[in-house]
């Protein structure tokens, strides 16, 4: 046994590791408020769900990042969590764990869940890439059944098909497009509605915002489903934008396919700046986040929905070399000029 002293030390430094673990266990410290009403809140004065994609291993790990998701959204998105690598990484082993964290959570929130995504090339496990036409179209019927199944009643909506449309306006050479045709679009939709008769089903587009050989295409792979009484409810358009900026005919085009008796939803904002941001930046940064809030409601679109909401948390900076700063607050959850004008054009 040590003299007196040294135990008092020891115990010391006991205490003060178990309040370390602790304070990480709890997730760290709390979210400061945000200035102002919820963006949630603000969004259902004007009938429009206001959403965030999130991340299921961040949401468990910071609890700041926990509260502000609870506190200003009232539909996620799970960024990751539900394509096909995550869902079914093994052809025929499902794996629901990452994505029932977040579906709880939300589900706990009063949030709507939007459901990402059924069939897209993307994140796609190489197993079903070596399969040939038969064995494909049999593990599209039991992924999106299994998949849309697991999670019936609980999400509302479904981002069926992502991304089908290339961007000189062919339909994109996927492994679904190749070994299926253009028909797969169709299925899909049809073994989604199966699976969750009461689910939105939608249509998920990137870089389809302004009128041009994309859209146009897209436009016409839609009025074909219709047309064929395929089960199709919306059109997402994610908004993947820059300080570009929106093409100018962006409300014109989104209102050509709400003629069509669709619904609109913006389901993945971000607005990428050139690093590092400086205050001009961002305050283009925000016009341009204004300028979508507002040919969001222009449109009355259903959802939008912030491809995350703060630098901490963002695939730009990830993914795109020199570029990122491209949600509403900081890296420490602080608001940007984009976050206020945001709440402003939602006449907060
Ligand atoms: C991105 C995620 O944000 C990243 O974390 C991941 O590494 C790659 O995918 N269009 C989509 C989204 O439909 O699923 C993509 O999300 C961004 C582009």
């Amino acid at each position: 046994m040590g003299s007196f002293p040294r135990r008092v030390a020891l115990g010391a430094v006991v205490l003060v590791a178990l309040l370390c673990v602790a304070w990480i266990v709890r997730g760290g410290a709390d979210a400061k408020p945000l200035p102002g009403q919820p963006l949630r809140v603000l969004g259902k004065a004007k009938g429009l769900e206001i959403g965030t994609a999130v991340r299921g291993d961040d949401a468990k790990r910071v609890r700041a990042y926990r509260q502000l998701i609870a506190a200003q959204f009232s539909s996620v998105t799970p960024e990751n969590e539900m394509k096909w690598e995550a869902t079914e990484p093994e052809q025929g082993r499902f794996e629901f764990g990452a994505a029932d964290e977040i579906v709880d959570r939300a589900r706990q929130a009063g949030q709507k869940i939007r459901g990402h995504t059924l069939v897209w090339h993307l994140q796609l496990p190489g197993w079903v890439r070596k399969l040939g036409p038969q064995d494909l179209r049999a593990a599209m019927e039991e992924h999106i059944d299994r998949v849309v199944g697991h999670f019936k009643s609980k999400v509302g909506v479904w981002d069926v098909v992502n991304e089908p449309i290339s961007d000189r306006g062919g339909l994109r050479p996927s492994v679904f497009e190749r070994r299926l045709g253009d028909g797969f679009i169709a299925l899909a939709f049809r073994l989604a509605h199966q699976a969750d008769p009461d689910a939105k089903l939608y249509l998920n587009e990137i870089g389809a915002e302004g009128i041009n050989a994309k859209s146009d295409r897209l436009y016409s792979v839609i009025s074909g489903l219709k047309s064929q009484g395929v089960p199709i409810d919306g059109v997402g358009f994610q908004v993947h934008s820059n300080l570009d900026g929106l093409p100018a005919d962006f409300v014109q085009n989104m209102q050509r396919f709400a003629a069509l008796g669709l619904d609109i939803a913006i389901t993945e904002a971000d607005v990428g700046v050139p690093l590092p941001p400086d205050g001009e930046k961002l305050e283009r940064q925000a016009r341009i986040y204004d300028e979508i809030v507002r040919s969001c409601l222009t449109v009355n679109c259903k959802t939008l929905t912030f491809w995350g909401f703060s630098d901490r948390f963002s695939w730009i900076s990830e993914t795109q070399p020199g570029m990122g700063a491209a949600t509403l607050l900081d890296g420490q959850f602080q608001p940007k000029p984009a976050f206020y004008a945001v709440q402003r054009a939602l006449g907060g």
